[in-house]
């Protein structure tokens, strides 16, 4: 069956972002002029997806407020004759069938996933964390649904991560199997540099069957009362191969207040109403390590 369908968790409380986050969901902070969460939409429906189920939380209303249509904004552009702009934003709702799931309470990556239980059914669906903003030249989701296509099995995406890394991400023991596949064979959640297996690590982009909800029931709940995508990734493991692709592209962690910064500078880099400006600011800087 073909992937149809993506949840993007979005009901996270953003405390590494905080105090930008205390009102202003982090998915809504912008890289440039777009909000984060608008990058991991454009990723799926580039990947070819068709219907998105948003998990949210109450205090993220304003989401939703985005992907609506705008008969307001529109008119205003349409008089001052806007044209570019106005089918920018006309064409927000247009990306994919939009969906949003309430979250009753930030329970953790795992129970977010659960939550999408009915939105999925029973299909193969993507999720996209999207605080995880990928620049690639392939989709990164895409990258992964052309190894669903072939293995026709749980498919996640890996990354190579320094030691730092160890701390904030899943880190896997994986065998190899192609350029850029490899079996995962077993998964921790923020290891630490003495316990990873590997500097491999799951870096946001997965693709599942949908027993990962059954596997995500059983999980007892984790660290701090939460319920671990990683320890369901796990438990699959255990009766299922589990497939891992190396990603081919640029990565930013935007929900990392450093990560946020390399994105919005990359995005403005390629923009060539930005680039030689900001060239030109960072240079007369006269950057130093003081
Ligand atoms: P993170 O751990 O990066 O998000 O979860 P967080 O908890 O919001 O961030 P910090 O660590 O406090 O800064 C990865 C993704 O899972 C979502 C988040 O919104 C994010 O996109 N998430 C996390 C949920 O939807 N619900 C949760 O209970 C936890």
């Amino acid at each position: 069956m073909r992937i149809r369908k993506a949840l993007i968790p979005a009901a996270g409380l953003g405390t590494r972002f905080l105090p930008a986050t205390k009102a202003l969901p982090k998915e809504m902070l912008a890289v440039i002029d777009k909000p984060v969460i608008q990058y991991a939409v454009e990723e799926a429906a580039g990947s070819g997806i068709e219907s998105i189920g948003i998990i949210t939380s109450r205090r993220k209303a304003i989401m939703e407020e985005h992907f609506r249509p705008s008969p307001e904004l529109a008119g205003v552009l349409t008089e001052k004759g806007k044209s570019e702009l106005l089918k920018e934003v006309e064409g927000i709702p247009r990306l994919a069938a939009l969906s949003f799931i309430l979250q009753p309470e930030p329970l953790g990556l795992g129970h977010a996933v659960l939550m999408g239980k009915e939105f999925v059914g029973e299909e193969p669906f993507a999720v996209l964390n999207p605080d995880t903003i990928y620049d690639c030249p392939i989709p990164c989701l895409k990258q992964l649904m052309d190894v669903y296509e072939e293995k026709r099995t749980p498919v996640i995406v890996l990354g190579r991560i320094d030691a730092e890394g160890t701390k904030k991400y899943g880190v896997v023991k994986a065998r190899q199997v192609s350029d850029r596949v490899f079996q995962v064979l077993d998964v921790a959640e923020k290891p630490g540099p003495e316990k990873a297996f590997s500097d491999l690590a799951v870096l946001g982009r997965y693709v599942f069957e949908p027993d990962i909800f059954e596997a995500l029931r059983k999980i007892p709940h984790g660290r701090s009362g939460e319920i671990q995508l990683t320890d369901a990734i796990k438990s699959l493991i255990e009766t299922q191969a589990v497939y891992g692709v190396l990603f081919e592209g640029r990565r930013y962690d935007a929900g990392d207040k450093f990560g946020y910064i390399e994105a919005t500078i990359n995005f403005a880099l390629k923009r060539p109403e930005f680039r030689s400006r900001l060239l030109e600011l960072l240079n007369s800087l006269n950057l130093k390590d003081e």
